[in-house]
């Protein structure tokens, strides 16, 4: 964090497709300004590798609800690395697999553990800490009164590369087609369910990054940041 940077807390919300490289943006908005850090897509990923590990029933609102109560989610930094903990289990690698990436839209677009995930989210950024949280619902369900909302999006084939790249560098298998799919298939239930669908806030900020490279992008985005949160040097 640069020392020399005033701020008052601030929340920033952002929102957008699946890869669109939502928690790259926001990871680097924490890092830069020294704030909380929220990936609440990891919260329903580990909250979907609970229940398939312990085989709920998504037809069955009691199974659901049992297993929502056996189910304790935090992060840790490690090394400057944010790792989702399930159960005091370190599930980072685990909750990106394309297995759980299969079955995690069904699992979000339940409205108990929608409302379960909302409430753990809210009570994240009630404190005195400015946060960045991305998902696909922060800036019109969990903060809508959030100091600014960005709403991200790519081009889907520029999505899928960029997921593929990732995966491969973190030495999981992936394969190009069935990224993309699963990147189609999520956005479609992700944009079409009916609790909280994912969808541009009006107050949101678009950015179209397809064509920016990740300086070019970032450099908007600090601009919006220190305008909004009075941040400036001293
Ligand atoms: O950001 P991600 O791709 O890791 O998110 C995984 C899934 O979680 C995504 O397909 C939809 C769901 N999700 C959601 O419904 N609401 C959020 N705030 C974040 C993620």
């Amino acid at each position: 964090m640069n020392e020399n940077l005033k701020i008052k807390k601030c929340t920033i919300a952002i929102d957008g497709y699946s890869a669109c490289g939502k928690s790259t943006i926001a990871k680097q908005i924490a890092a830069r300004f020294g704030w909380v850090y929220v990936d609440t897509g990891a919260m329903y990923r580990a909250t979907t590798l609970h229940f398939l590990n312990e085989d709920v029933d998504l037809n069955s609102l009691q199974s659901v609800e049992n297993a929502l109560k056996h189910i304790n989610i935090s992060f840790r930094n490690v090394n400057g690395h944010n790792r989702t903990m399930l159960n005091g289990d370190d599930v980072e690698e685990q909750i990106r697999t394309i297995h759980v990436s299969n079955f995690v839209s069904e699992v979000s677009a339940l409205s108990v553990v929608r409302s379960a995930m909302v409430a753990q989210q809210r009570r994240m950024g009630d404190g005195d800490l400015s946060i960045v949280m991305d998902g696909r619902d922060i800036g019109t369900v969990v903060f809508p009164d959030a100091d600014i909302k960005f709403f991200i999006t790519a081009l889907p084939e520029v999505r899928a590369m960029r997921r593929f790249n990732e995966l491969v560098e973190k030495g999981i298998p992936a394969d190009l087609s069935t990224i993309a799919s699963n990147l189609m298939h999520r956005d479609t239930i992700d944009s079409t369910r009916e609790d909280s669908p994912l969808r541009q806030a009006e107050d949101a900020i678009v950015i179209d990054n397809s064509l920016l490279s990740n300086n070019e992008q970032m450099h908007i985005i600090y601009g919006h940041i220190e305008n909004k949160c009075n941040i400036y040097g001293v």
